[in-house]
């Protein structure tokens, strides 16, 4: 069995050099898919077994020896990086304050997001968990306003398109076949949503992208999980936060994206890939002088 991924059709592969290995165990008991066990005191690798090797590359990271090398799925022991110091990590005080600091920013000042900062978030992102090792997520850069507003058109294009179709006495004779919620929220959601974009674009006003000086497009393969794009955008905002960046996820733009193929070939997203979600990200324009509590819908404990 092998996890099935756009780019690679083989399991990693684990090799263990028995002169540096010194049979810890270490390997065998973070191994994931118990691709790699302890047999009567000596470590074994069991290429077949569960899911066969996802190229975690944990292994390689917890051995002490540099015993372990993991190749394949895109990984290799030169993707193996130091730790960074205890004292450059964040504790849950700074996390928090960084979090509750974190609010959606929808004015920019005019001020171009540095291509190096943009590439460093990107980087900082690709730390997200993802479903399966390894990544099956891209990210497009949207990385002037110019390019914004261009990517901005094509998709407001789309939602005039949308509203030629989605005609509410269509939506209305579609009720019985789409059901309550999907309607509610195609004629009580969308349809006004659309009506909006167009409108507001007519005035030159853009409520998709908020002029925003740069964008993150996330789309996701089919084989991949596909709430991996959206962690991968949380952690790319937490990182943008983290450089005094403002941003807010746009679920607007995506599903239109998905439809216009030329666009998605402009952007580089593969043909069978689903773009997720879009990060606009800038230079905040206005500064918040508080927070604000948030809580879940319910938060309950399993009953005894
Ligand atoms: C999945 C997702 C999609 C979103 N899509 C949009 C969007 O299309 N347009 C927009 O203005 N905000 C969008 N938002 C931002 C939310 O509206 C925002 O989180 C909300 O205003 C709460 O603000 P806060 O992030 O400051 O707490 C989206 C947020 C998420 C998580």
């Amino acid at each position: 069995m092998t996890v099935m991924h756009s780019l690679y059709r083989e399991s990693g592969k684990v090799e263990i050099d028995p002169n540096a290995c010194s049979q810890c165990g270490a390997c065998a008991r973070i191994c994931p898919t118990e691709v790699l066990a302890m047999d009567n005191g000596e470590i074994c690798v069991h290429p077949d077994r569960s899911f066969g090797c996802i190229a975690c590359g944990h292994c390689m990271m917890v051995c002490p020896n540099k015993a372990v090398t993991v190749t394949g799925r895109g990984i290799s022991p030169e993707d193996l990086l130091p730790m960074p110091a205890p004292e450059n990590t964040a504790g849950a005080d700074e996390l928090a304050a960084l979090m509750q600091t974190r609010r959606s920013v929808r004015r920019f000042s005019d001020r171009p997001v540095d291509g190096e900062v943009l590439d460093r978030i990107v980087e900082m992102a690709a730390t997200a968990p993802m479903g399966i090792p390894p990544w099956d997520v891209g990210c497009v850069t949207i990385r002037t306003r110019q390019e914004v507003k261009k990517v901005a058109k094509e998709v407001i294009k789309g939602y005039q398109g949308f509203l030629k179709i989605f005609k509410p006495w269509l939506l209305t004779i579609m009720r019985p076949f789409m059901g309550k919620a999907k309607y509610d929220m195609f004629a009580h959601f969308i349809r006004p949503l659309a009506q909006s974009y167009v409108q507001g674009h007519r005035q030159g006003r853009d409520l998709l992208f908020y002029d925003a000086p740069a964008v993150l497009i996330f789309h996701h393969s089919p084989y991949a999980d596909p709430p991996d794009a959206m962690i991968a955008c949380t952690y790319a905002m937490l990182a943008a936060e983290s450089l005094h960046l403002g941003t807010t996820m746009i679920g607007g733009a995506p599903p239109i994206i998905q439809r216009n193929k030329s666009l998605c070939q402009t952007l580089g997203i593969p043909d069978a890939n689903t773009p997720s979600i879009a990060l606009i990200i800038g230079h905040p324009a206005t500064k918040f002088q508080h927070t604000i509590q948030r809580r879940f819908t319910s938060v309950s404990n399993m009953s005894q």
